[in-house]
C-alpha cells in the first residue's frame, strides 16, 4: 500500500483531532495537529508581553517568532504526539480558555502562518501523515489524497467542548464555551490570510450524530481505495 497525506479541516470542536488521532493509529501514520502550534505560539506571546489589553501586539509578536521552537515528542500514554515549546511540554497548557480566547487573532497574521505552514510542509514531506486544522487541505498540502471537511451542528459542538473542559477542571460555563466557538468560527472564516473553507474536493463529513467508529467505517472505506 502507498503512504498518502490524509488533510482534516473544519470548524471548532467537531472532534477532528480525536478523529485524525485514531485514523493515525489505526493506519500507522504520525499525527499532527496543527491547531495546537497555532495555540502554542499564542502561549509564547501571552507570556513574553504581547499580548496586552487582550489584545495582541502584531508587531511585537512577529519580533518574536525566530525565538520560538515547536516540536513534538510521542506521549504513549495519550496514544499521540504532545507539543513542546522551547522544550517545554505544554499540550495541557495551550488549551485554556485564555488561549482560546486569543488563539484566532494570532492565527491571522501572515508571518506566524507562513512559519507555522513551512514546518508543517516539512512534517509530512514523507507522507504517511495525517493532519488537522483549517487549512490544511487548501494551502497546507493542496495535493493530499485525501481530503476531508468535517462539520457538525454548533450546539453539539458546544456541548462536547464544555464537558471536555469540565472534565480537565477548567471553571467555565457552557456560555462562555459557545461564545468562543461562534467567535472562533467567524473569525477563521473571515480572516484575510487562509480563511477556513472547504477544498473543491474535499468529502464532507458531518458528525452530529455519528459514534467514533462509525466515522472510522466512513473513513477507512475511501483510505482503502486510495491507497
Ligand atoms: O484546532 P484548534 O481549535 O485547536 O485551533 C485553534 C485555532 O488555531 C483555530 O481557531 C484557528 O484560529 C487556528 N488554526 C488555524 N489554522 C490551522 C489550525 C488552527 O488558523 N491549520
Amino acid at each position: 500500500t502507498k503512504k498518502i497525506v490524509i488533510a482534516i479541516d473544519g470548524f471548532s470542536s467537531c472532534g477532528k483531532s480525536t478523529f485524525a488521532k485514531e485514523i493515525a493509529a489505526r493506519i500507522g501514520y504520525v499525527f499532527i495537529d496543527t491547531g495546537a502550534m497555532y495555540r502554542a505560539v499564542t502561549l509564547y506571546g501571552l507570556r513574553h508581553g504581547a499580548v496586552q489589553d487582550g489584545d495582541v501586539n502584531e508587531a511585537l509578536l512577529i519580533a518574536m517568532l525566530p525565538e520560538i521552537e515547536i516540536t513534538f515528542a510521542f506521549n504513549s500514554e495519550r496514544g499521540a504526539s504532545d507539543i513542546f515549546l522551547n522544550g517545554e511540554n505544554v499540550e495541557k497548557r495551550i488549551r485554556s480558555i485564555e488561549v482560546s480566547d486569543l488563539v484566532s487573532k494570532v492565527s491571522g497574521i501572515a508571518a506566524v502562518r507562513e512559519q507555522l505552514v513551512r514546518q508543517q510542509q516539512q512534517l509530512g514531506r514523507q507522507k504517511g501523515i495525517v493532519m488537522d486544522g483549517r487549512d490544511i487541505g487548501t494551502v497546507v498540502f493542496p495535493d493530499a489524497e485525501l481530503k476531508i471537511f468535517m462539520t457538525a451542528d454548533p450546539a453539539i459542538r458546544a456541548q462536547r467542548r464544555y464537558k471536555e473542559l469540565e472534565a480537565k477542571g477548567e471553571k467555565v460555563s457552557l456560555e462562555e464555551v459557545e461564545r468562543n466557538l461562534r467567535e472562533r468560527d467567524h473569525a477563521d472564516q473571515t480572516r484575510a490570510v487562509s480563511p477556513l473553507r472547504q477544498a473543491e474536493d474535499a468529502v464532507v463529513l458531518d458528525n452530529s450524530h455519528m459514534t467514533l467508529p462509525e466515522q472510522m467505517d466512513w473513513v477507512m472505506r475511501r483510505i482503502e481505495k486510495i491507497t
